[in-house]
Parts: C-alpha cells; sequence; structure tokens
C-alpha cells in the first residue's frame, strides 16, 4: 500500500495509513457500500493513480478488494464518472459539469433501485481529490449513506515553497535534508518522491516549488532541468506542477552576459530561450518564483529598474507557455528602513496596477517575518489592481523548530480571518485573495517542512501543519478544530478519548508558544541567525533591525514598538476603521498591543494588570501550558501505538524546558528595565540573566 519505507508506526505513512477501520460494524457496512466500482473516466496516469490508491487503502482499510468492473451493470455501488454518464440524471450531470476544474460531487443515488455512491467531476484532477476525500470519510469512519457533497477549492495555486538547496541542506528545514537527490535524479526515482505527491495531492496541494527562494542560478541549467523533469514527472500523475526559483542573475551566472539588466534585449532574449528550453523539458511548467532585491539577493532594483519591470520581464516570456511569475514582496535590502514592517508596502504600493496579469505577488502573512504572532500584512487589500497571495511558513522557524508541538491553523486562520477592511467591513484576507484581480490565477504558498526525516517533518505534529495547509489552501474558510480533528483520526486513532484532548491541546497550542516566546505583540526578539531560544538582549548586530532591541525597544519607560502618528505611523498603511483603533492603545487588542505602542510599565490594561505584570503572567502562564500539554498526553498513554507516543512525550519534555528557559530569560532581561518585583506567588528564575545570555550554541539546525 505504500512503498517499502513504510513501516509500522514510524510516522512515514503521514495521515494515508490505511490501517483496518478500527469499527467493525462499519467496515462491514463499508464493504457492502462499495462492493463494486467502475471508473467512468478512461485512463490516464491522473486516473490510474486515483485507481490504485483506491485499491491499496481499501485493502488497508477493509481489508478487501472490491470488484473493478468495466461496464455499469447491476448490483453496482461505486461510480467514478468524469463529465457525465447516462447511468446519472440530467441533473447530476450538469452538477458535475458545474464543478470547477478541479473540483468534484460525491453523492448517493438511487441506482437499479438501490443505493449507489457516484464520484464525479470534470476533469481527471477532480477525480483523483474526490477519491482522496472518499477516502477520508472512510478514514475518519463517517458514514456513507445519503452523501450529497460538492466541492470546488476556493483558490487555484496551491503550493508549496521548499527552501532546498542543491547541496540538499534546507534552509530552516529542522527535518534532515532535502528529499530530492539531485545526485541520483533523473535515473533515480526514489519511492519517496512518490508518496510525497500522494500526500500532497491528498490535501489538493496542485504545485511545489523544489528550490530555495535564494536560489542557485545552477538550477535552471540543461543537467538540472533533466533532473527537474524527472520529478515533474512523478508529480504530474498527482495533479502537482513543478515550479523554479529563479535567481535574477541567472543570465550573468550561467548564461555568460555581463548584465541581468531587465530592460536589457540580451537578457530578455537569455530568458526567453531559456523559457522555451524548460518548456521542452516540463511542458506543464508552472513558472517561477523570485526573491529578488531582499537579503542580498540580485534584483531589477540593481540596474535602477522597479520590481514590476523585473517580474513582467519574466512574465511575458513565459506567458506564451501558460507560466506564471510569484514575485515575493518580503523585501528587505541593504538600506536600513525607519520602520522594517513598512518595507514591502512602501515599495509594492506605488506599483500597484503595473503587474502583468501572470504576475502574483507573494506576500508574507506578516510585515515582519514568520513571527509567532504578527498583524496581517498590510499589503492585503492595498493592492486593488494586482493578484497577491499569501506565504505561510509551515516550518517552524520561529516556532521551536521541529521540537515544539505548535498546530499552526490557528496561526494561518489568524491571517486569512482578518478583516483588512479594504472594502469596507468583511473584506478579510481570505475574501481578497480568492478573488481574481484581472483573469490573474489565486493563490496560496506554503514554505514546507519536510525532510529525510522517516516521519518527513521532524516532529509528529509538525505533519499537522503541512496538512492543515493544503486543507486550508483549499476552502480558507474551514475551521482549525474540524482539520485537527480528521487528521488525528487519520494520523492515530479515531477513539473519542485520544481525539478530544488532543484535538484541545492542539488547537491551544500556538497560544502557549505565543505566551512563553513573544506575548502581548513582542516580536523578533529570538537568537540571532538560527533564530534558536531567547536572546531579547543583542544589540550589537551591524543593523539596527536585526537587533531584538530595535524591536522591543524596552527602557525605564515601557516597552514596545511605536508605530502609531507619532511613532513609525506604520498604522497608516492599514485601512480605516482599523488604522484609528491601532493607533490608541485602549482600541488595540492586546494580542498586538507591543507591536504598535510602546507602553509605560504600569500602564493597566483591561483586565486591571499592570503591563509588567500580565508580561511576567503571560510568559509564566506559557511555560505552565506545555506542563499541561504533558499532562494531556500522558492521559492518553495506552491509546496509541508507544513509538509515536514516547516520541511526542520525549519532545514534549525539551519544549517544556524551553519553554522555562523562554520565560526565565525573558522575565529576567525586561525586569532589568522595569525594576519592579514578581507578581506575588510567581516563583524567582533559578538563574541569573547572565546565565541565559552566556548560553551559547553550536551547530545549530
Ligand atoms: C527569513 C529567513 C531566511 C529566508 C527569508 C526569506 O528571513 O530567516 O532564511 O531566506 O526569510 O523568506 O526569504
Amino acid at each position: 500500500m505504500l512503498t517499502s519505507a513504510a513501516n509500522a508506526d514510524n510516522g512515514y505513512r503521514l495521515w494515508l495509513r490505511y490501517d483496518p477501520v478500527e469499527n467493525v460494524t462499519l467496515a462491514r457496512q463499508y464493504r457492502q457500500q462499495i462492493a463494486s466500482v467502475v471508473f467512468e473516466t478512461g485512463n490516464s496516469p491522473i486516473i490510474q493513480s486515483a485507481r490504485t490508491e483506491l485499491k491499496n487503502a481499501l485493502q488497508g482499510l477493509l481489508n478487501y478488494s472490491p470488484a473493478f468492473v468495466n461496464a455499469p451493470g447491476k448490483g453496482l455501488r461505486l461510480i467514478f464518472v468524469k463529465g457525465g454518464s447516462k447511468q446519472l440524471t440530467p441533473a447530476l450531470n450538469k452538477l458535475i459539469n458545474n464543478t470547477s476544474n478541479e473540483g468534484y460531487v460525491i453523492k448517493t443515488i438511487s441506482l437499479n433501485n438501490s443505493p449507489c455512491l457516484v464520484v464525479g467531476a470534470k476533469n481527471d484532477k477532480g477525480i483523483l481529490y474526490g477519491t482522496f476525500h472518499l477516502l477520508r470519510l472512510l478514514q475518519t469512519q463517517q458514514t456513507l449513506a445519503n452523501i450529497n457533497i460538492t466541492e470546488s477549492p476556493k483558490l487555484q495555486v496551491r503550493i508549496l515553497n521548499h527552501w532546498d538547496n542543491l547541496d540538499r541542506t534546507v534552509e530552516r528545514g529542522y527535518a534532515g535534508f532535502s528529499i530530492w537527490n539531485w545526485h541520483k535524479l533523473p535515473g533515480y526515482i526514489d519511492p519517496r518522491y512518490i508518496d510525497y505527491a500522494r500526500a500532497n495531492a491528498s490535501i489538493g496541494i496542485n504545485g511545489a516549488v523544489i528550490n530555495n527562494v535564494n536560489a542557485n542560478s545552477l538550477i535552471l541549467t540543461t543537467d538540472y532541468l533533466k533532473k527537474n523533469a524527472a520529478l515533474a514527472g512523478v508529480f504530474r500523475r498527482y495533479g502537482i506542477k513543478l515550479y523554479l526559483s529563479a535567481k535574477f542573475s541567472a543570465p550573468i551566472e550561467t548564461g555568460g552576459l555581463k548584465t541581468a539588466d531587465p530592460l536589457d534585449p540580451t537578457v530578455k532574449q537569455w530568458w526567453q530561450q531559456k523559457a522555451d528550453e524548460i518548456y521542452r523539458h516540463i511542458p506543464d511548467f508552472g513558472g517561477f518564483l523570485v526573491k529578488a532585491n531582499s537579503e542580498g539577493q540580485p534584483g531589477p532594483q540593481n540596474y535602477g529598474r522597479t520590481h514590476a519591470d523585473g517580474a513582467n520581464m519574466l512574465a511575458d516570456v513565459l506567458k506564451p507557455h501558460g507560466g506564471i511569475v510569484m514575485w515575493r514582496a518580503f523585501v528587505y535590502d541593504d538600506k536600513t528602513p525607519d520602520d522594517r514592517a513598512k518595507q514591502a508596502y512602501n515599495e509594492f504600493k506605488p506599483l500597484d496596477g503595473k503587474f502583468r496579469s501572470n504576475v502574483i505577488i507573494q506576500v508574507k502573512n506578516g510585515a515582519i517575518d514568520f513571527q509567532p504572532r504578527e498583524p496581517f500584512h498590510p499589503l492585503f487589500g492595498a493592492m486593488t489592481k494586482t493578484q497577491i497571495m499569501p506565504e505561510f511558513q509551515i516550518t517552524q522557524e520561529y516556532l521551536g523548530f521541529s521540537t515544539h508541538l505548535v498546530y499552526l491553523a490557528t496561526l494561518f486562520k489568524e491571517c486569512l480571518d482578518a478583516d483588512t477592511y479594504s472594502q469596507g467591513h468583511g473584506s478579510t484576507v481570505a475574501k481578497i485573495i480568492s478573488i481574481p484581480v484581472n483573469n490573474s490565477l489565486t493563490g496560496i504558498a506554503g514554505v514546507a517542512n519536510i525532510g529525510t526525516d522517516i516521519n518527513w517533518c521532524g516532529h509528529p505534529f509538525a505533519q499537522a501543519n503541512w496538512y492543515a495547509f493544503g486543507r486550508l489552501a483549499w476552502n480558507p474558510d474551514q475551521n482549525a478544530a474540524d482539520i485537527a480533528r480528521d487528521w488525528l483520526k487519520m494520523t492515530f486513532s479515531n477513539q473519542p478519548d485520544f481525539v478530544k484532548p488532543v484535538t484541545s491541546m492542539m488547537l491551544a497550542s500556538r497560544e502557549t508558544a505565543v505566551n512563553y516566546m513573544t506575548p502581548l505583540g513582542l516580536h523578533h526578539i529570538m537568537g540571532t541567525h538560527a533564530h534558536y531560544g531567547p536572546a531579547p538582549w543583542v544589540n550589537n548586530l551591524s543593523r539596527a533591525d536585526w537587533n531584538p532591541v530595535y524591536y522591543h525597544k524596552a527602557d525605564s519607560a515601557g516597552m514596545g514598538f511605536d508605530r502609531t502618528a507619532t511613532g513609525s505611523n506604520a498604522i497608516a498603511q492599514y485601512y480605516p476603521p482599523l488604522r484609528d483603533s491601532l493607533n490608541k492603545v485602549e482600541t488595540t487588542p492586546e494580542k498586538y498591543l507591543l507591536w504598535f505602542h510602546h507602553v509605560g510599565w504600569n500602564t493597566h490594561l483591561k483586565n486591571g494588570e499592570t503591563l509588567w505584570n500580565e508580561v511576567v503572567k503571560r510568559y509564566y502562564k506559557g511555560a505552565a501550558d506545555v506542563a499541561g500539554m504533558q499532562k494531556t498526553w500522558a492521559s492518553v498513554n495506552g491509546k496509541i501505538d508507544s513509538t509515536r507516543y514516547h516520541e511526542v512525550k520525549q519532545l514534549l519534555a525539551i519544549q517544556a524546558e524551553e519553554a522555562v528557559w523562554w520565560r526565565n530569560a525573558c522575565v529576567l532581561y525586561f525586569q532589568t528595565f522595569s525594576k519592579l518585583p514578581l507578581p506575588a506567588g510567581y516563583t524567582k528564575p533559578d538563574h541569573d540573566l547572565q546565565y541565559y545570555k552566556d548560553l551559547k550554541f553550536k551547530y545549530l539546525p
């Protein structure tokens, strides 16, 4: 059922475990309900993937191989239909043909007087997605009686961004090395590639940028294009397009040109030929992702050109082939800005309307950098004539690597559900990104947390973040709790006394991490470079905005970054009435308080506490809540396999220690400014501040 690396409970099988359905009555019903299957779909490679998946899954889930019949006949129970079928009513055929290109219908009908389940779609991909949805119903033990599901993805480009280098290291990767074995490609197809594609397809992901945004231009050379083509061949069978991060200076580095100026005709010609060559190798190549003029990466500004000049030149060469450019707005150049949070907006807002329709601007969820909590990026809603796609980080660069259990669906949802007020009340980020601008594609990206670790993501629960990203990319309106429940059932067990407490633990986990790391809107106070652990005291890096002290601005009066009209005025980048409420301490949500305001230590917050006391309480609560997670986990001992139980148990113990480390280091450090005692009942940290400052780490991931 799964390729060879599958081994009982090491996590390799992700949420596609297909172990026998625990409820035997239900399993018996399922066997009857899907006793015979017909595919009226043709037999394209994608359909073959769907068939194989179905077969293997049913064998595992039900220990059963239904009869795969060629022609519809009596007693037929499960029918896959592409486009329509004579057996179905005109109304159902119409419903099927009204789904979007990737959508599907799953519906119970009556055929020859007995119930029959139809999985119908307009295209092959819909059949594949419908198959995985049907299997999810079995995996989560739902009834198959009277099903009536119609699904279409709300976003079109649902893509993983791998920050994988050609030497197989992974930038901000905490799950081993890159799964792409460049040396053995194109000749050797690691079975992992197939399982990777299956996992993505099962959650609706339809694209992968396979190399780091800090790109190596070699990826575009002929040798590597052959390797890319081999991967694309695997992906294609699962409806996934391959995309590449393009280095803007590639024409110089690999093309021997003297310039990469996007308005230089020889440069354009080089890219034109390169695009043609790529499409000869990969006819369904998706397009380029570009990080330009950011953190030392080359870009159009090196030649006095704008982001639009650069993006449009690449868009033009891809256009005839149907490719797109995802141009990142994570710009952060070599000049220190007055407020780094304002920079992307300042550079991109004036370019609104200047991008080609096959350019999508890829914007991180927040304006700084994937912090445990950030307010939504002000570019959402600000670019009314340009397509925007959000970029989330699935890998936990700032959230405890793959050691801490932090379920990120709540973080993703916080951004997606945020109201930008750009077109009045209700202009949520999710809504804005799902409306095509000038016939552009809509999309969403997630920075992958995948590596060569046997369980793919390092922490067994980090798989949930990959899973949740896919589910939310398909439909950003879904709820984090439902996704967590599905994932737990498919990945561990359907037992309610396991699913219930662990769902609650997952849902609270992100707030817990925020509390022990960066409560009340604090941000970017972690260790330099590796971003491991607390280091709010760092103040000696060459650029002001690399230093934690730049972000928290603690002094004897209080702390926080004044981004109001009296400060950097970053709030002006938001629409009213949000802008106005963020301008005042009293009307700023407390979770963002120190993001927008410098607040006095003795200022009273809404709950009556002073800032200082509240900061301390949050840090202590965060650490205490990790201890609570350990208790919850101990309570499910015996309800799942012992391998993963013990793995998570050990990781939670490390998380508990690190939460106390964060708490102690931050409280002691901020106390040097507040000069106030801990509130009554809070035990003093057992080390002094110097101890935490002296901690040094080598060879961090
Ligand atoms: C962060 C991260 C970098 C990454 C960058 C980006 O700054 O630390 O490793 O390259 O984001 O998103 O481009």
